[in-house]
C-alpha cells in the first residue's frame, strides 16, 4: 500500500462524523464548507461544532445570509471569538451575491481575494468543495507532514511540494481533511501517540528520529502576557431593571459586538480613563469583580461597577433586558453579566 492509500483507508473506516462533512461527495455544499474553515480559523473542532450548527439553521444558504443584518450574524457568533471573522464572512456573502450572482468562485486565485479567504481558507475550500488538487497548510497539517518526511524547520513551500508529493490524484479533499484528523488525534505536536498511529509505519520521524518527538514534549517558557486594565459599567435602569448597553466599533477587538459601558483599556493601572457621567455614580457597594479575561495578545483585568439609575437619564446606547442580551454577548461580557 502506498501512503496516501493508508491514509485513505484509515480515513474511510475512522474519520470523525463532523457535522460540515458530507459523506455523499456529489451533495458536498461549498457554503457550509466556507462557514466551517471561517469558524475553524484558531478555534478548535469540539467549540465550532454547536456554533456551526446553529449558524447553518439559521442561515441556511448565501442568500438568507447576505441579506441578514450583521448585528444578527454577531449574535450566531457570540462567545465564539474573533469577531472579524464574522464581519468578513458577511461581507464576502455580500460580494458574492453582487459579484458573482451567488455562486461560490470556484478558482483559489478569485477566492484569495474574497474578505476573510486567505491562502489557507482558499486551498482548503478548493480541496474539500470542488476536490481541486491543493493542500490547506495549517499548523497541524505542516506537523504531520514534516513528521512523516522527518524534515523539520522547512518553510512553508517546501512543506507544501512534500504534501503534494502525497496527496491522492482522486480523493485529495479527504486526504487533506484525512490529515487533519491524524493531526488531531495521534499526531499531537505535544505528547504524539505514535505507537498506535495510523501511519507510524510510514512515518520517517518515527522510524529514524524518535528525539525529534522527545524534544517536542520538553517544556518551552510561557511567555508572559501584558496586563491591561479597564472599568465596566453595569448600569441598570430601576423603572424596569434593563441594562444598558453599547455596540462596540465595528472595528478592532470585540468589534461589532454588543458591550456593557466600558472605559478605555490602559497598561497603567493607576491611570484607567475615568467616565464622567458614570464614574460621579459609583458608590463604596457598587464595586463587583474584577473580571480577569485572556486575549491572545494580553490578559485583562476589568473592574466592574453596578450603578443603579433611579431619573431615566439620556444616554447614548440600547437599554436591554439581561436575559435577552446575555446570548449576543462575547465571552468577556457574560462573565461580567454573570456579577449581576
Ligand atoms: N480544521 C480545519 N479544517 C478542518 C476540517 N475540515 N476538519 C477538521 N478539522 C479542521
Amino acid at each position: 500500500m502506498d501512503t496516501n492509500e493508508i491514509i485513505l483507508n484509515w480515513y474511510d473506516s475512522e474519520k470523525r462524523n463532523l457535522p460540515w462533512r458530507e459523506p455523499d461527495k456529489n451533495k458536498i455544499d461549498v457554503y457550509k464548507v466556507w462557514i466551517s474553515e471561517i469558524m475553524l480559523q484558531q478555534t478548535t473542532v469540539m467549540a465550532v461544532i454547536p456554533y456551526f450548527k446553529k449558524f447553518i439553521t439559521r442561515f441556511p444558504n448565501i442568500n438568507i445570509l447576505a441579506e441578514s443584518d450583521i448585528e444578527e450574524v454577531l449574535t450566531y457568533w457570540a462567545g465564539l471569538g474573533y469577531y472579524s471573522r464574522a464581519r468578513n464572512l458577511h461581507e464576502c456573502s455580500k460580494q458574492i451575491i453582487e459579484k458573482f450572482n451567488g455562486v461560490f468562485p470556484r478558482e483559489e486565485e478569485i477566492l484569495i481575494k474574497l474578505p476573510g479567504i486567505g491562502d489557507y481558507t482558499a486551498s482548503a475550500i478548493c480541496a474539500i468543495a470542488y476536490n481541486q488538487h491543493k493542500v490547506a497548510l495549517d499548523v497541524n497539517v505542516k506537523r504531520v507532514i514534516s513528521r512523516i518526511n522527518n524534515k523539520h524547520n522547512l518553510c512553508n513551500i517546501s512543506i507544501k511540494k512534500l504534501a503534494i508529493n502525497i496527496l491522492s490524484e482522486d480523493r485529495p479533499g479527504d486526504f487533506n481533511e484525512a490529515i487533519m484528523d491524524i493531526g488531531s488525534k495521534y499526531c499531537k505536536s505535544k505528547f504524539p501517540k505514535c505507537s498506535i498511529c495510523p501511519i507510524n509505519k510510514i512515518c520517517k520521524t518515527f522510524k529514524y528520529n524518535k528525539n525529534a518527538l522527545i524534544e517536542i514534549n520538553k517544556k518551552k517558557p510561557i511567555k508572559e502576557k501584558i496586563i491591561k486594565y479597564g472599568n465596566c459599567y453595569l448600569i441598570k435602569r430601576k423603572d424596569d431593571n434593563k441594562f444598558l448597553f453599547i455596540r462596540r466599533p465595528s472595528k478592532g477587538l470585540l468589534g461589532g459586538m454588543l458591550s456593557f459601558p466600558s472605559s478605555l483599556w490602559v497598561i497603567d493601572k493607576k491611570n484607567i480613563p475615568t467616565s464622567k457621567l458614570f464614574d460621579d455614580l459609583i458608590t463604596n457597594d457598587s464595586i463587583k469583580g474584577p473580571i480577569h479575561h485572556t486575549f491572545s495578545h494580553f490578559n485583562l483585568i476589568l473592574n466592574v461597577y453596578n450603578i443603579k439609575i433611579i431619573d431615566r437619564i439620556d444616554i447614548e446606547g440600547e437599554w436591554i433586558d439581561l436575559n435577552k442580551a446575555k446570548g449576543q454577548l462575547p465571552s468577556l461580557m457574560k462573565k461580567v453579566a454573570n456579577l449581576v
